[in-house]
């Protein structure tokens, strides 16, 4: 039989998509390797957000052209990378067979077909419109033994952000009906998942045949679903209809990813995000009153083109005045074909360094603000729903709160389980801790796979 390897960089969205990528392959005979040296197949499932996430994927790619070499492996290019670049990366690098967009998912077995009998390469980046080739649906047996998972809700984004090359490599919006969501809910529920998180890059515009905040209530209310998360949801749209949804359904998971981006107004303004730093806060302050357990995390970037020593430290104010929960911070890379890019020069590039040495100030005060804020958990009894084996140390449990927060403990509950957990120790990442009661059992009792028994990497 012949055997495929997937390596997945970027987003949620990717890893998602990699499920289905291995089950086009499967249908087409192919059985997974954790093995890259031994594969017959190599497919990387790439990001475009960064060039840092670009320049990762071409140094893996140098290390698995060495196995076309030994062994003839073919080689494939998935994803955003590969949207935006299409037949140019064929010609960057000699020993790549085929590339193909996020939307040719489905195709794999027939581009795999044309790369083996025709012996040519092949290059597929159409878009489709049609929503049901564009979101196969998910096979059940993919998600066996898994505690939570994604769902794709919907693709692309019709929004502007000047900074963002996501509109390019994914094209238009196009949402998936709600009935469809609601079934592959159900399927998963069945092989023991318990908690699912829908996906799309703004949900807020999901157009599906009811609204975001309706498709949140309506799956919270699949049986056997404990938990619904969402990612990610752009300030600028976020409706009252959806905070009055966190109000009424305590099965929405109280954590709400809400990128910010700065803390600046010019800056906000010059990145088309379409809001206010006092809008955003308004917002934030909705949401808090609503479910005042929730907790909030955001995006930042830092050294986007005009930003100033006066635009960051409004950033820093804004940090400590919205105390979140978690912060995902990154230096501003430009990319192909966006706004920004075409006006860096306009605005001003921030030198490098300076980007750098501000992206280290903001975390080390989000370091300051996590800690504190999980440091307020020690002592208390939080309600964990188990994943699994802790990653740092297989003797102990790993699992999350309501929260998201991450908790590893000492205790015996199989995965799927939910648990009290009594909190004991805390850093700026996670909890740690003892078990106490099972509030319920898990539905499906699965054997747990090693940890590393997988067919993805993700970088
Ligand atoms: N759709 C999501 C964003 C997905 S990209 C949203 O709108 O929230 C995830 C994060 O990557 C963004 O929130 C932003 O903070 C960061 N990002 C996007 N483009 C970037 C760029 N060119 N340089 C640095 N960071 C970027
Ligand atoms: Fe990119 Fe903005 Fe769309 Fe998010 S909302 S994917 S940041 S263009
Ligand atoms: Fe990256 Fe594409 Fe996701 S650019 S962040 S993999 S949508």
């Amino acid at each position: 039989m012949k055997r495929y390897f997937i390596h997945t960089f970027g987003c949620q969205m990717n890893v998602n998509d990699t499920l289905r990528m291995s089950e086009a392959l499967a249908k087409s005979g192919y059985a997974a390797t954790v093995d890259y040296e031994r594969a017959d197949l190599i497919v990387l499932n790439t990001c475009a957000i960064r060039e840092k996430a670009e320049d990762k994927m071409h140094s893996a790619l140098g290390r698995y052209r060495q196995v076309k070499l030994q062994r003839g492996a073919v080689i494939g290019v998935g994803g955003c990378v590969a949207q935006q670049e299409k037949a140019k990366l064929l010609e960057r690098s000699p020993w790549v067979d085929f590339v193909f967009g996020p939307d040719a998912i489905q195709n794999l077995p027939t581009i795999l077909d044309r790369v083996a009998k025709d012996r040519v390469r092949v290059v597929d980046t159409a878009w489709v419109d049609s929503e049901e080739y564009v979101f196969p649906r998910a096979d059940p047996e993919t998600s066996r033994g898994k505690v939570t998972e994604f769902i794709t809700i919907m693709k692309g984004c019709d929004n502007v952000c000047a900074f963002c090359v996501v509109p390019h490599t994914r094209g238009r919006e196009v949402s998936r009906p709600f009935i469809d969501v609601l079934a592959e809910t159900a399927d998963l529920v069945k092989v023991g998942v318990r908690e699912v998180t829908l996906i799309g890059q703004n949900v807020n515009s999901y157009r599906g045949g009811i609204s975001f905040a309706q498709m949140l209530l309506r799956t919270c209310e699949v049986p056997g679903i404990e938990r619904v998360r969402f990612t990610t949801s752009h300030p600028h749209d976020l409706s009252d209809e959806l905070i009055e949804a966190f109000r009424v359904q305590p099965k929405i998971a109280p954590h709400f990813h809400l990128p910010v981006q700065s803390g600046s107004d010019p800056v906000l303004k010059r990145m088309r995000r379409d809001y206010t730093v006092e809008q955003y806060l308004e917002r934030l302050a909705k949401l808090r009153a609503a479910r005042p357990d929730i907790a909030v995390t955001t995006d930042v970037i830092v050294g986007f083109p005009g930003e100033t020593e006066d635009d960051f430290q409004k950033t820093l104010e804004l940090t400590e005045r919205a105390q979140y929960d978690g912060q995902f911070s990154f230096v501003y890379s430009a990319r192909p074909k966006t706004m920004a890019l075409l006006k860096e020069e306009e605005w001003g590039v921030v030198p490098h360094e300076v980007k750098v040495e501000r992206l280290d100030r903001l975390q080390a005060l989000q370091k300051r603000i996590s800690q504190q804020l999980n440091a307020q958990n020690v002592g208390r009894t939080l309600e964990v729903l188990v994943e699994g084996r802790s990653k740092t140390d297989e003797t102990r449990r790993f699992g999350r709160t309501p929260q998201n927060r991450t908790v590893n403990f000492d205790g015996d509950a199989p995965a799927g389980a939910i648990v009290e957990v009594h909190i004991e120790r805390s850093s700026a990442s996670s909890l740690g801790g003892k078990q106490g009661r099972t509030l319920s059992s898990p539905a499906v009792v699965v054997p747990e796979k090693p940890i590393d028994a997988d067919s993805c990497v993700v970088a």
